[in-house]
């Protein structure tokens, strides 16, 4: 047997039997506390937390990064209570710690998971040199909705990108074994179905059949489970009727019986006394009964546990054994932390903070996050020999703190560079630069300084607007019925338009935007996202060409906030709709008899297409794929098949382009979407260079949940498509056959 693998079976039996021996050693009211997670302040340890810490009634604090009181809760946890069991330090390392990366969807724009593992690693490493040594991250809830503020925090709408990003973030805060230094648990969440929020409303209702459930929002979860994920965060949300902090169908028979996870799952922030507010229970006692027997192993912020469990027990509701099975799989993660052999953080054991690979891979992660829309009369890039003045207008040109975005506790708006002082920094003295911020805030509807921004577009060669939402606008508890640019921003952009000279937009923002009312007023749009730390040098790398931009949508981009949902792996419909039989409201006629006969799935003052589809961004090559190919045209179900096709770069630069592979299952057994992202790949091509992008798939990749929602891959007839988005036209077809009997 290979060595590698004796070791580590030996090393889980060990761990498992350091379980078994430590489970039976404790009390009632240790084993509650290993349940028991808290939120601390984080500059001094309490005298009732003290307390609670020396009886062994906390297993875990969140929210504490001051690294001397992280040791010191260490040691009184170690080394002055009982069994001496190390604490899980918790803490929101969403997307970076001081050195702030983008957005999670800003990431999941750059398609590229090594990137994604990358940036992971050194938020784990900065987090970790904090006494850090769990993060709530990543969020792989599937969001199809942008109204919704947490979309900020996903990687988009498709169930592919979102497993292959999970994954890379897992293993980046993970690193190869939990217990080396500057690796930290991972937690996926929002278990499971949050994003479908109804109205795109945070906390709002979910309602997803089975179906939907494990084709589309399961999925990434499966995907990281499978790559060893330590935690799952249970979602705060209601699940067809049943709240998920209390579904065993979830926690007990997806998690647990189906997919063998074997690490813990965490109640989302008090969630399991919001059993009584979603009126599932009737008091925390219920509340808790619920949450234990449907396998929440951990509570997050809240005293059910500690209040209740115990006469629970005491009453017979809760066996004891479910109770120590929780508090092993609490156990394993601790024992895998390497934490029962060195729960203490050194911060001279870790790179110092701010570091430079870490600002370097913040920039590279920036770089690639931007999405370029629009490039009219190719208009960027930029070139500092054809300019003598630029107008920088706009509130988000020099906003450190809100170019960062959401959920960034710990970042260092100090060190953000931002888009004024890129622009600077690229330019010198060369360029003359007139800055006018014309808005306070993103929101702000006063237009007092518009004249002086016209003024600055006016005077000089052409105007870079800087725009979008400030990081409050998304996130948590942040969601926004109208996703227009808001305030008075659409006005200025027009405004600046009359000035005559090329406008070029960059938006900064936390979802995808609905551009509708200023996409066609405007030259040239760079999709930033909230574009983290480094974002300002990114961006003007951008601009000024020395890198073309390679971010491509991770979220489909609507007309109208009518459309939502909108995503491109949606079903066909018995109606689907034709573009060129679609009648408008305008062209209705005043009267027209009622008739079923030769109408569409589509919306009268929208059509069906979205702005800008998913998979989408520009760049400053043009790329043309030709001749796709299929290695065979019949494949095997258990076998495999190559789908190639070839790219040229037909601009006057090199350039990064993102490949994709899009799969339809023309007849099933259950409807299939009209298309299905299964492989996407970045691949640098010369000017005037033809290379070839090829894709494997096995058969395993067209498997589905089918009519017993178990997973089937049927044979059939599958269309695939290679090209630059979800709109890909270059298609080829080939048939999936049953393994012939005896072969
Ligand atoms: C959020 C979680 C987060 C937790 C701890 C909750 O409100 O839903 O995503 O990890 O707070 O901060």
């Amino acid at each position: 047997m290979n060595v590698s693998l004796t070791e580590k079976t030996a090393k889980t039996l060990r761990i498992e039997q350091r379980i078994g021996e430590l489970v039976g050693e404790m009390t009632v009211a240790e084993k509650i506390g290993q349940m028991n997670q808290v939120c601390l302040v984080d500059h001094a340890v309490p005298e009732d937390a003290r307390v609670a810490l020396r009886s062994g009634r906390i297993g875990s604090v969140l929210n504490v990064v001051n690294v001397e009181i992280v040791n010191e809760l260490q040691r009184i946890a170690v080394e002055e209570s009982r069994l001496g069991i190390p604490l899980l330090i918790g803490r929101d390392v969403i997307h970076g710690f001081q050195t702030v990366m983008p957005i999670p969807l800003g990431q999941a724009a750059t398609w590229n998971p090594t990137l994604l593992k990358e940036g992971a690693r050194f938020s784990a490493q900065e987090a970790a040199a904090s006494g850090v040594n769990w993060t709530f991250a990543p969020m792989i809830d599937i969001s199809r909705d942008p109204r919704w503020g947490r979309i900020a925090e996903s990687f988009g709408e498709d169930p592919h990108l979102t497993s292959e990003l999970g994954v890379a973030m897992v293993r980046g805060f993970q690193g190869d074994d939990l217990s080396t230094r500057g690796s930290i648990a991972a937690c996926a969440k929002h278990f499971a179905g949050y994003g479908d929020c109804e109205s795109g409303r945070d906390y709002a209702t979910t309602n997803i059949p089975e179906n939907e459930l494990r084709n589309v929002h399961l999925r990434p979860f499966r995907a990281t489970v499978d790559a060893g994920v330590a935690t799952i965060m249970a979602s705060f949300s209601d699940l067809n009727g049943i709240p998920a902090t209390a579904s065993e169908f979830l926690m007990r028979q997806v998690l647990r019986d189906e997919w063998q996870f074997d690490g813990f799952v965490v109640s989302d922030f008090d969630s399991i006394s919001q059993l009584c507010v979603h009126g599932l229970t009737e008091n925390d006692k219920d509340a808790a009964l619920q949450a234990v027997t449907a396998g929440i192993d951990m509570e997050m912020a809240g005293a059910c546990y500690t209040e209740h469990l115990e006469s629970l027990i005491d009453e017979g509701r809760v066996d004891i054994g479910v109770v120590d099975e929780l508090v092993g799989n609490i156990l394993r993660v601790k024992f895998r932390l390497g934490l029962f052999e060195d729960p203490y953080t050194n911060p001279s054991d870790f790179p110092s903070k701010p570091n430079a690979d870490a600002m370097r891979a913040a920039k590279t992660a920036a770089l690639q996050s931007v999405v370029m829309l629009k490039n009219d009369h190719d208009v960027l890039p930029l070139s500092c020999g054809n300019l003598r003045s630029i107008a920088v207008i706009g509130p988000l040109a020099d906003a450190p703190y809100e170019q960062l975005g959401t959920w960034i506790f710990d970042g260092d708006p100090a060190l953000s560079i931002t888009c004024l002082q890129g622009v600077h920094d690229m330019v010198g003295d060369a360029v003359d630069v007139r800055f006018v911020r014309a808005m306070d805030t993103s929101r702000s509807r006063d237009t007092a300084s518009f004249d002086e921004a016209v003024r600055a577009a006016q005077e000089t060669d052409l105007s870079i607007l800087f725009l979008g939402e400030e990081s409050i606008l998304t996130g948590e508890a942040h969601s926004r019925a109208d996703i227009d640019l808001p305030g008075a921003q659409v006005e200025l952009i027009r405004r600046i338009r009359k000035a005559g000279k090329k406008v070029i937009v960059v938006i900064l923002a936390g979802r995808p935007l609905t551009l509708t009312n200023i996409v066609d007023e405007v030259d040239a749009i760079l999709y930033a996202w909230h574009p983290g730390t480094m974002g300002g040098t990114a961006i003007a790398e951008l601009l000024f060409g020395i890198e073309s931009p390679s971010g491509k949508l991770p979220a489909t981009m609507p007309r109208m906030v009518g459309q939502i949902p909108i995503y491109y792996n949606q079903k066909n419909t018995g109606k689907p709709p034709r573009p060129h039989e679609l009648v408008f409201i305008d062209d209705i006629a005043e009267q027209a008899p009622q008739t079923s006969f030769g109408m569409f799935a589509f919306h009268l003052d929208a059509g069906f297409s979205p702005l800008f589809p998913f998979g989408y961004g520009l760049s400053y090559a043009k790329f043309e794929y030709k001749n796709i190919r299929t290695s065979i045209h019949e494949v095997e179900i258990g076998d495999k098949l190559t789908v190639s096709a070839e790219l040229t770069n037909n601009g006057e630069v090199g350039a990064v382009e993102v490949a994709q592979l899009y799969v339809r299952d023309l007849v099933a057994s259950v409807t299939r979407p009209v298309r299905e992202l299964k492989g996407f790949k970045r691949v640098y091509v010369e000017s005037g260079q033809t290379i070839t992008v090829e894709f494997e798939l096995q058969t395993s990749d067209l498997a589905f949940y089918g009519r017993d929602y178990k997973l089937v891959t049927e044979p059939g007839e599958f269309r695939v498509w290679i090209g630059g988005s979800s709109y890909a036209d270059l298609q080829s077809e080939f048939q999936v056959i049953a393994r012939q009997r005896g072969a």
